[in-house]
């Protein structure tokens, strides 16, 4: 039965488990497969198209071999390369993700928001489509954050933490009210982001709203897991799993992984 197949999520790397978090709280009856295209991290600096043909291929692998039965793009860079293409080539429902414009543009009490996203994020199509209809009227800075991801990947505290001042700093000088976090790899340092940028600014993810689409869309194509019980949880990297293998149990200790897998030495096709 396709209900009981696992839905697949995707990011360029660990960002995209912030998401998968969420999707775990609210369908806890499916089983998920979260593939990290870390071989090819950061996906920010890299062209729409590159990312275009590099989804299409994990994608294509997900489905050989995991028959997933929905697609979630956990990450706002692929979804604003991809999503389209992929949409209208996959036989499954596929979630995207972008930057939380429009609750931000709800919450703020000033009009002043900031945005910290990729470069690739923010010179997209996509966004700029996301501005002109929901951040009318508002005063927006946006902020890339290049080198963020890598030092989020790999940990280093001090550089994460000295990269995060040099891009918070310019929003505070403008006075935002609300911090978007437009990549899911910030929320893994958001009590950083926090204390960075004061008790005075709000900051907003999309993670939990990704998940309540996740599970609108299952239930409109009739996909919802018929059993009770907890779903499993696979993840799958590009690179060697021997990292994740740690990382991931100490990123999310609520989170039950029941299986770390590397696709090599057999993986998609490169960039
Ligand atoms: N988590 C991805 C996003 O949401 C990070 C992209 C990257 O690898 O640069 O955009």
């Amino acid at each position: 039965m396709v209900n009981n197949l696992p839905v697949g999520i995707m990011d360029s790397g660990i960002g995209g488990m912030t998401v998968a978090r969420e999707i775990r709280k609210l369908l806890p009856h499916e089983s998920l497969i979260y593939l990290a295209d870390q071989e090819m991290l950061p996906y920010g600096n890299k062209s729409a198209n590159q990312i275009c043909l590099r989804m299409q291929a994990l994608c294509a692998w997900m489905q050989q071999r995991y028959h997933i039965k929905a697609l979630v793009i956990a990450c706002n860079t692929a979804t604003a390369a991809a999503a389209h293409t992929l949409r209208s080539r996959l036989p499954i429902p596929v979630i995207g993700m972008e930057p939380a414009v429009k609750p931000a543009a709800r919450v703020t009490r000033n009009r002043r928001i900031g945005i910290l996203a990729t470069e690739g994020t923010l010179k997209s199509a996509r966004f700029a489509g996301l501005l002109k209809t929901f951040a009318q009227g508002l005063h927006v800075s946006t902020q890339p954050c290049p080198g963020l991801v890598e030092a989020i990947e790999t940990g280093h505290l001090s550089q994460i933490e000295s990269l995060l001042r040099q891009y918070i700093q310019p929003l505070q000088h403008r006075q935002v009210d609300t911090i978007v976090l437009g990549c899911t790899h910030y929320p893994l340092v958001r009590d950083l982001i926090a204390k960075i940028a004061g008790d005075d600014i709000r900051l907003i993810d999309t993670g939990q709203a990704v998940a309540q689409h996740t599970a609108h869309l299952l239930m409109q194509h009739n996909l919802l897991h018929p059993l009770t019980g907890t779903g499993t949880l696979t993840v799958a990297t590009t690179a060697s799993a021997n990292s994740l293998q740690s990382l991931l149990p100490r990123l999310f200790p609520d989170m039950a992984i029941n299986h770390v897998t590397s696709l090599q030495p057999d993986p998609p096709p490169r960039l």
